[in-house]
């Protein structure tokens, strides 16, 4: 996810029980366009022990072809094309999302750059733009071009990020596909997981903001798939979580309060299993030093008696309104990321 998951991120992941495959944040694709070398590190500096996909978002062939060559003289995974992104400066261009619009082009896109991937080569869309008119026959290039894996996101572009999900649209593609789908799109817990797969038939799910929440998920996910007790998580062991995030993301020459300040766009997700009424949000959001900061985590986090951070997020605590720190891109209502 788009300055959120990266290599420090991924490292905190993998500390927690990484997932299977990582996805990078996209790499932007245009004439001018060179791989950008902070995402690259995400690939070139990756020691968690998991295979890493980079994932391309560009409409124009050769640029694109260009860029997957390049990204191929690097240990990847494969390479991933994205089809889902719905902020307007992206869809505009017709990229990302906005390539849902077109199955003529996407028919030509995804053919090269098929035909320029010798390993795996996926794709990453959600279920339509404005209607899910085009869902069939995009599923049907995903056949034509013997895709290897497709991640679907259960919402239209214009769906955003809080609508319900079409868990329904996420099996109609694993049904129709000879490829495995990935299920994406609210995946809150490891019951949700499951819950997801058996509806849908899905070969597997992928997991975005509810991995920020809560790193644990994809270790509680095995233990649900493989028939074990979900181990639940303390406090005190998000309170870790937090400092482990801190320590890994700081970045030599970065001034404290702007570090605290990005510090709060994963903690926005993370509050949501803290509290019914936000009261670790509301004490966050106003902490401006580091020492601030954790004084917060530990009014909140070191109780006593110890108490259980929360599997599912709490109804209507929402990730961040009223941050006046915003991340690029996250917040839920105005979204311009991916
Ligand atoms: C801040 C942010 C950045 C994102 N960046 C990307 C991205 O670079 N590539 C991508 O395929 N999806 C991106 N997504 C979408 C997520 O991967 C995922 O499809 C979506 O959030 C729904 O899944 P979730 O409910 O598990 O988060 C982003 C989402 C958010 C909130």
């Amino acid at each position: 996810m788009q300055d959120v998951t990266d290599l420090p991120f991924m490292r905190v992941a993998a500390h927690y029980g990484a997932p299977d495959y990582f996805f990078t944040e996209f790499f932007r694709v245009h004439s001018q366009s060179r791989p950008e070398k902070h995402i690259l590190r995400s690939i070139t500096e990756n020691k968690t022990g998991r295979p890493v996909f980079a994932q391309l978002i560009g409409e124009h062939i050769p640029d694109m072809i260009r860029t997957v060559k390049e990204l191929l003289n690097y240990p990847i995974a494969g390479i991933d094309l994205n089809m889902g992104c719905p902020a307007p400066k992206i869809y505009k261009k017709n990229v990302g999302g906005g390539l849902l619009r077109d199955p003529a082009k996407v028919d030509e896109l995804i053919g090269a750059m098929r035909d320029a991937t010798p390993g795996l080569f996926t794709v990453k869309m959600r279920i339509g733009f404005e209607t899910t008119k085009n869902y069939d026959p995009i599923l049907a290039l995903i056949d034509k071009h013997s895709v290897d894996l497709l991640s679907v996101h259960g919402r239209t572009v214009k769906e955003g990020y809080r609508s319900e999900v079409h868990y329904d649209f996420i099996g109609h593609a694993a049904r129709a596909v000879r490829c495995p789908v990935l299920g994406n799109g609210n995946i809150s817990s490891a019951d949700k997981a499951a819950a997801v797969v058996a509806e849908t038939g899905a070969a597997g799910v992928m997991i975005g903001r509810h991995a920020i929440r809560n790193p644990w998920i994809f270790r509680q996910i095995r233990e649900k798939f493989s028939g074990q007790a979900v181990t639940p998580i303390t406090f005190s062991e998000v309170r870790e979580y937090i400092e482990r995030l801190y320590r890994e993301t700081q970045q030599p020459g970065v001034p404290e309060a702007a570090h605290v300040a990005k510090m709060k766009k994963y903690l926005n997700f993370v509050g949501q299993s803290v509290d019914p009424d936000s009261a670790f949000l509301h004490d966050m959001r106003r902490a401006m030093t580091e020492a601030e900061l954790f004084a917060v985590c530990d009014r909140h986090l070191l109780t006593e008696p110890a108490q259980h951070f929360s599997t599912e997020p709490y109804a209507g605590v929402i990730a961040r309104p009223n941050c006046e720190t915003p991340l690029r891109g996250c917040s839920l209502d105005t979204i311009t990321a991916c």
